[in-house]
């Protein structure tokens, strides 16, 4: 298990151009996250759904990593053990900073993969429609695809590698979420040291249990932390 996990968010994503969730213009101000993003969502509310997700994927092609990534990437290849990349993104912008798809593990999915309703098998589309490949239809089993994506009410069994990782870990990093849905309260307070990057204070984030807060861009940030990194690691 690492000795650090560095836990993100669309925080992270946002100067490369991905919009956040929750700020203001975020993804859930423009969408009903209960019509597209909900278990029920594909039975219910299928084309809005699968478009909503289409449109997402398509967004991702001409997005580029930003220096956060770099320099976690840079990280993660010095110190493969010792460092824990875990996020809450569906993007690939770790990828696309030459990290290796087992170097990070994505809690709520992966937005260039769809998998089957049926049999699970998951097929990596890139940035194409889901009803382009083979007509929305698993090659193995001829059953609906649907986005690799974890929906609200649905299980996420990449959180008990989350919960593995941080059951020793010793330096916590949250970087770019609202804490809104993965609590990072209750880790910062039990590991020896933690460090809190976002914009603006949270409401669901309890900041003075982080021994240091830095609220400035991710980009901007990164570089100190990566020093305290590498000072931890020394
Ligand atoms: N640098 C650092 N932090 C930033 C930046 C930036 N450039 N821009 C925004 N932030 C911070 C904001 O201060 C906010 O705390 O990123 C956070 C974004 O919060 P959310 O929009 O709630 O995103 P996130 O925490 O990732 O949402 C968690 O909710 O809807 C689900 O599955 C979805 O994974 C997502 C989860
Ligand atoms: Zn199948």
């Amino acid at each position: 298990m690492a000795k650090i996990v560095i836990l993100s968010g669309a925080g992270l994503s946002a100067e490369s151009g991905i919009s956040t969730f929750r700020d203001s213009g975020g993804l859930w101000e423009e969408y009903d996250v209960s019509v597209v993003c909900n278990h029920d969502s594909l039975d219910i509310n299928k084309d809005i759904t699968i478009e909503f997700y289409n449109k997402r994927r398509s967004e991702l092609e001409d997005k580029e990593a930003n220096h956060a990534h770099k320099v976690i990437a840079q990280l993660k290849s010095e110190y493969p053990n010792d460092i824990a990349v875990i996020t809450q993104n569906v993007d690939n912008l770790f990828e696309k900073a030459q990290m290796k798809s087992d170097e990070v593990i994505h809690l709520h999915g992966f937005m260039p993969e769809i998998r089957c309703r049926e049999c699970e098998k998951v097929y990596d589309i890139g940035y194409k429609k889901l009803q382009d490949f083979n007509d929305g239809q698993c090659l193995e089993c001829s059953a609906d695809l649907r986005p690799n994506i974890v929906f609200f009410g649905e299980s996420a069994p990449m959180y008990e590698r989350l919960n593995a990782e941080i059951s020793n870990c010793e330096l916590f990093i949250v970087i770019g979420t609202s804490g809104e849905v993965v609590g990072v309260n209750s880790i910062a307070q039990y590991v020896t040291r933690s460090i809190l990057n976002n914009l603006e204070p949270s409401r669901a984030i309890e900041d003075s249990l982080f021994s240091k807060v830095l609220y400035m861009k991710a980009t901007e940030a990164i570089d100190e932390i990566a020093k305290e990194i590498d000072d931890f690691l020394e």
